[in-house]
């Protein structure tokens, strides 16, 4: 919230934006006046300014799909219904195929004055009627397997359910009786040579009576065995996708992470191996591993610095073959300087992701507002010691003037919260006070390695972007984020190029 308090408020850009997209000779003319005719009803406030920048973005992603795309979209009902009327506009009505209905919880608290909230919809619209498409199917349900799959003949086929062979229509060339067995009343649904094949396969159901002989009173089945089955095809209700709960493997810690399974549905029913799928709001990257997980391309934005770290942990972590480039991030120290003027909180997230260490929340004390966090931006965890008990270096960020009262605060919360190592991040040189203050830190011991680290250590941004790294026992299992599980990929590991 602390990084987006200015990105759906009405201001300036947004009224440019709004002007942009309700005047410009490139926007489709049912767009503009649908933007018009919400901000006429809407008014001009936080709801409006989230619609113009979500319509402008609509506007770009339906411009770059394939003939062959599609686009889903997630939004929480209180602007989803606004959405929907913009992509109809920008789509076109004839290019909505679904709103999706993805079941994700039980009934929670809020059942007492209202119906719970327990589902999530997902609208599902395609670039043309040359989308791609391929319907999905779940396993069978236990239940339904036990009711209809009822036969088997024990010769390893499996079991089978009996369908009906009958012509759902009249068909007079179809009424011919089948080794004693007649014909049902508006013929068969097979001609004579297709019926000899069932017969051969052993397809053909023959009722017989207790004695083991033919019962030509009943009426022939087919089989439907059910290794044959593709399972039940997926309806445009999704109740077998189960939420992440507190402690699945799969879960990073990032607040509105969906489950991979739930993207990697939709990436398979409209795209094939090899196409592109675009996150343009990735937040900690599932839908990017669910399409590397199944050998697409993929590209992911984010706006922050924070996102794109924790995405770039996942991948590698998940797919340590996968080759991938992260664009926009600062090269040099210009550009961290850049990064820092216009948002000390990106500047610090992703200073943090050079060490990766996770952000402690918090400003670190910088508004001069007490709290436990005070001096710490970061954390990394190690372990260490005989029980495998954590540890913990806290991070400092400094983007602006430098002093050695900074190293002293940071061996007094050193000191204050037990951490075993404090690192101090800084875009400013050091001086040499600084450098000595650290020094005299001292060490930590590391029982462990039987090795000795620098207690306080300084590292400048020009430093790290040349590959300098805090000095600290090694990790095998890093515990700072949570780890993405190791995945396959489908297809080869490595990301061909996007547009060759
Ligand atoms: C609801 S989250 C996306 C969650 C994601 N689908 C997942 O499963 O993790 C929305 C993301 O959009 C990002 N975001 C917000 N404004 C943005 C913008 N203008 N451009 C790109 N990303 C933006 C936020 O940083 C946030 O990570």
């Amino acid at each position: 919230m602390t990084a987006f308090e200015d990105t759906w408020h009405w201001d300036i850009n947004t009224e440019g934006l709004y002007q942009e997209m309700v005047t410009s000779a490139d926007m489709p003319p049912q767009v503009s006046s649908m933007i018009a005719a919400l901000r006429n009803f809407i008014g001009t406030n936080p709801m409006m300014a989230y619609l113009v920048n979500m319509s402008v973005r609509l506007v770009e992603l339906h411009r770059v799909l394939k003939p062959s795309g599609s686009l889903y979209l997630h939004c929480d009902p209180t602007a989803s219904h606004y959405l929907k009327v913009v992509l109809d506009a920008i789509f076109g009505f004839e290019n909505y195929r679904n709103e999706i209905v993805w079941k994700r919880q039980s009934a929670h608290s809020d059942a007492r004055y209202k119906f719970s909230d327990v589902a999530d919809i997902i609208f599902f619209y395609v670039k043309s009627g040359k989308a791609l498409f391929t319907p999905q199917y779940t396993e069978h349900d236990p239940e339904y397997i036990k009711k209809f799959y009822r036969y088997d003949d024990m010769d390893g086929r499996g079991p089978y359910r009996l369908a009906d062979m009958a012509s759902p229509n009249p068909r007079p060339n179809m009424m011919y009786e089948w080794k004693g067995y007649g014909y049902p009343s508006k013929g068969w649904r097979y001609q004579r040579d297709t019926m000899q094949k069932l017969d051969e396969d052993g397809r053909i159901y023959y009722p017989i009576k207790t004695d083991g002989s033919p019962d030509y009173t009943k009426r022939l089945a087919l089989k439907r065995y059910l290794s044959e089955q593709e399972g039940s095809i997926v309806t445009n209700i999704w109740d077998d996708i189960q939420p992440l709960h507190g402690a699945t493997a799969e879960r990073l810690g990032y607040p509105t992470q969906k489950p991979q399974a739930l993207l990697e549905r939709i990436i398979s029913a409209s795209s094939n191996p090899g196409d592109v799928v675009l996150d343009p709001f990735c937040g900690c990257g599932t839908a990017v591993a669910a399409a590397q997980a199944l050998g697409r391309r993929w590209i992911g934005i984010d706006i922050t610095h924070l996102s794109i770290a924790l995405i770039k942990y996942r991948i590698e972590d998940a797919f340590p073959e996968a080759k991938f480039e992260v664009l926009g991030e600062p090269q040099s120290v210009q550009d961290a300087r850049y990064l820092a003027e216009n948002s000390r909180h990106q500047f610090e997230w992703w200073a943090l992701s050079l060490v990766r260490a996770r952000p402690a929340g918090g400003d670190g004390g910088k508004t001069g507002k007490k709290g436990a966090d005070r001096g710490i931006d970061g954390i990394i965890n190690f372990i260490d010691g005989a029980k495998g008990a954590p540890k913990q270096i806290i991070v400092q960020v400094k983007s602006g003037h430098v002093s050695s009262a900074h190293i002293r605060d940071l061996v007094g919360t050193l000191e204050r919260t037990k951490a075993a190592i404090g690192v101090y991040l800084t875009l400013e040189e050091p001086t040499a006070p600084m450098r000595k203050e650290a020094a005299e830190a001292g060490f930590y011991h590391s029982d462990l390695w039987n090795r000795d680290y620098p207690r306080v250590q300084i590292y400048t941004i020009e430093e790290l972007l040349s590959g300098a790294a805090v000095q600290m026992p090694p990790t095998s299992a890093n515990v700072t984020f949570q780890r993405a599980q190791r995945q396959k990929s489908e297809d080869s590991t490595r990301q061909p190029d996007l547009f060759g």
